[in-house]
């Protein structure tokens, strides 16, 4: 197989470190994109020695934060001049925590796990056009199902203020929302970056072992849920071997805007209105994500906010004067 070079955001725990020890095994150049250097440098260490492959790199990326986003950028296309594969995998899901702003006044969820990829997708978009086979992936959650429910709604109201009403503020509901735009900006950006050749995928994880780490960010009652959960769930390394394979195999690669399920196969929108019997089985299966993950007017919303967040399209519209 042809050697990628590889960032993976969030690798220094849980999947996201799973993965770069996969890649790395394989003897793919990984960049380990990790908010702390002192945290994540043994990780790394521990990582290269036991593949036994030196071109493991560690880089400080905060994706909740845009300047650390473009410092990043800005660092890569002078130190790795090439990339074949973005995995964005970190993610802000600190359950019961109080309503949070990242440095950029933006609701610290959407700021990490929407805005952020989005602004690092597009500031690295020229490399991964000089790929020869240019692949993206989203970590996202079955979370989402949720929105099988056609009341629920991603809440654009409160991405740069508090709710009045602070009870009625919910990491849970926010992280649900966020990876619902995330679905929304794979099948966009598949559409936006087609004629450069980069393909965009996203995976929905039904869950993964979480380490002591990540327990200890939730807040207690949250902390108890989860370890329930990690009684039945898979380990990291089973969602990172569908990270590798989704990202180097062959079969996928005139595939594009596309949501796998843990079996890899490609998901499907709901039905909607097909009766009770069928809305019972897609709640439970895996085979389709809800359909308002195709609603053309929300996508466009999650796709302009995301270009006004982060001020991208202000940065092209510069670069087109200039
Ligand atoms: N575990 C599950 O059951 C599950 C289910 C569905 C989806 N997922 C998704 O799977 C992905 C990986 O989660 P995981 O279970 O492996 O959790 P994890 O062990 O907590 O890993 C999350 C990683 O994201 C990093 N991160 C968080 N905020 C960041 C920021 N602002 N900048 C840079 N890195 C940041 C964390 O770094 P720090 O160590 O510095 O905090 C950590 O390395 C996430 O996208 C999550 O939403 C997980």
């Amino acid at each position: 197989m042809k050697q990628r070079t590889v960032i993976i955001t969030g690798s220094n725990s849980g999947i996201g470190k799973a993965a770069t020890q996969k890649f790395a095994g394989e003897g793919h150049t990984v960049i380990m994109a990790c908010r702390s250097l002192e945290k994540s440098r043994p990780v790394r260490d521990q990582i290269a020695k036991e593949s036994g492959n030196n071109r493991v790199y560690l880089e400080e990326l905060d994706m909740g934060s845009f300047e650390s986003i473009r410092t990043f950028c800005s660092n890569f296309h002078e130190k790795y001049k090439d990339l074949d594969v973005l995995i964005h995998n970190a993610a802000y899901f600190n359950h019961g925590a109080p309503y949070k702003q990242s440095p950029d006044g933006i609701e610290i969820t959407f700021a990490t796990n929407v805005a952020g990829p989005f602004l690092m997708t597009m500031l690295l978009r020229d490399l991964l056009a000089q790929s020869d086979d240019a692949r993206i992936l989203h970590a996202g959650s079955n979370i989402i199902k949720h929105f099988l429910n056609p009341k629920k709604e991603i809440d654009f109201d409160h991405l740069q203020k508090e709710p009045a009403d602070p009870r009625s503020h919910s990491v849970y509901i926010n992280y649900r929302n966020s990876k619902m735009a995330l679905l929304m900006l794979t099948f966009r950006l598949a559409k936006e970056l087609a004629d450069s050749g980069i393909k965009t995928y996203s995976i929905q994880i039904n869950g993964a072992t979480m380490s002591k780490d990540a327990l200890m960010k939730v807040k207690p009652h949250w902390r108890l849920i989860a370890r329930i959960q990690n009684l039945f769930f898979r380990p990291p390394e089973f969602t990172a071997d569908l990270y590798y394979k989704i990202c180097t195999s062959d079969r996928y690669n005139k595939t594009t805007g596309a949501h796998f399920n843990h079996k890899l196969e490609i998901m499907k929108p709901a039905r909607v209105g097909a009766g009770i019997i069928t809305d019972i089985k897609q709640g439970f299966g895996a085979d389709v994500y809800p359909a308002y993950a195709l609603n053309e007017i929300v996508s466009e919303k999650v796709w302009n906010t995301c270009n006004e967040l982060t001020l991208f399209h202000k940065q092209q519209e510069k670069r087109s004067v200039f």
